[in-house]
């Protein structure tokens, strides 16, 4: 990477706008490892405003790293409350303990061994480092992203592999080393007060004449985030019905995948289903009406239909009622439906 002619000013100016409007915040006068370490776990849970009250409630009740660890989870889980991600405050308290008994209250000594603890990665680890100890690793959060790719006009996806590695060699390429601690925390709170998410204060900011988004008029359009479509997990237990020489489909009318095809009666599960579980489903004993019946899977392995926003688990539950299928469709003429490929895949292993 290049070394760029606008970086010096850029941490020159960060700095002094961070000694002239930096807010007072309880952990700004500490180098405590303690009270840093929890400070940077709450603050990553939420903003500055939100985070303060929990921080302060906290330190009143646990002081130091051992009344955390003496605590119990109940009652940490209850200060916690609110902030979401409980998992978090477990792994707090985790490392409240590993902290207090195993390494006798002290607080590991560099960003490597501060990465060992549970919870604390990248982020909490550079924090804790650069402030407590004044190591030169830089600091990369929400803050960080929007601040240098706006200034230095950058609209690789934060969140793609090649902009995590390109942002985290940005950031430690233009932090100020030699005082690290305070330069990591300039640049969040110039994004979380100056460079905002939304209405970024522009007009009266000291980087306006370097920052690039502001010349070409891009600041909305940085940073850039990829839209990742979250990956539904879906359970489909289809019920392929027999009777002497009948079996029974239905049509797709939700609007949903499939629309208009057709498919064996379809039993939807939040979770993967055992026999026991199915056989119990009000679809299923509607589907049954009392008759009496065989069941067995016909896949004991699980068949997986990928889609681009949801991965289908499908079954294929063989039932042979006794009686006779009312509605039925003749074996026979099953390949004259249109179906989804899943269904034509099981007919044809079947052997209809
Ligand atoms: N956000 C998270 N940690 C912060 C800190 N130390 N200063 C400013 N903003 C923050």
């Amino acid at each position: 990477m290049k070394i760029r002619a606008n970086e010096i000013d850029f941490r020159e100016v960060v700095n002094s706008w961070y000694s002239e409007n930096k807010r007072d915040l309880p952990w700004r006068d500490s180098r405590d490892p303690y009270r840093i370490w929890l400070s940077e776990i709450i603050l990553q849970q939420t903003r500055v405003e939100q985070g303060l009250p929990y921080y302060l409630r906290f330190i009143a009740s646990f002081p130091t790293v051992f009344d955390l660890a003496k605590a119990s989870e109940h009652q940490v889980l209850k200060l916690w409350q609110g902030l979401g991600y409980y998992s978090r405050a477990r792994n707090l308290h985790h490392t409240a303990k590993e902290v207090a008994y195993q390494m006798k209250g002290v607080f590991p000594k560099s960003y490597r061994e501060l990465l060992k603890l549970k919870g604390v990665g990248e982020y909490t680890a550079s924090a804790i480092a650069s402030i407590c100890y004044n190591e030169p690793v830089a600091v990369v959060d929400g803050n960080v992203y929007r601040v240098l790719s706006r200034y230095f006009g950058v609209d690789i996806p934060i969140n793609s592999t090649q902009g995590v590695r390109y942002f985290k060699e940005l950031a430690a390429q233009v932090m100020d080393t030699r005082h690290p601690g305070d330069y990591n925390q300039a640049v969040m709170e110039f994004g979380a007060l100056q460079c905002k998410p939304q209405l970024p204060l522009c007009a009266n900011c000291d980087l306006q004449v370097n920052c690039i988004a502001f010349q070409l008029q891009k600041v909305e359009k940085l940073p850039v985030k990829l839209k990742k479509n979250k990956l539904k997990k879906r359970y489909f237990n289809y019920i392929v019905l027999l009777d002497q020489q009948h079996t029974l489909l239905e049509i797709r009318s939700k609007k949903d995948i499939w629309q208009y095809l057709y498919q064996f009666p379809l039993v939807e599960s939040k979770k993967n289903l055992h026999v026991e579980e199915l056989t119990k489903k009000e679809d299923f004993l509607n589907l049954i009406s009392g008759k009496s019946y065989d069941i067995r899977l016909f896949n004991p392995k699980v068949a997986v239909h990928k889609l681009s926003h949801q991965h289908i688990y499908t079954k294929f539950w063989i039932v042979e009622l006794k009686g006779s299928i009312p509605n039925g469709i003749l074996r026979k003429n099953i390949k004259e439906y249109p179906v989804p490929v899943l269904i034509a895949n099981f007919v044809k292993d079947f052997g209809f």
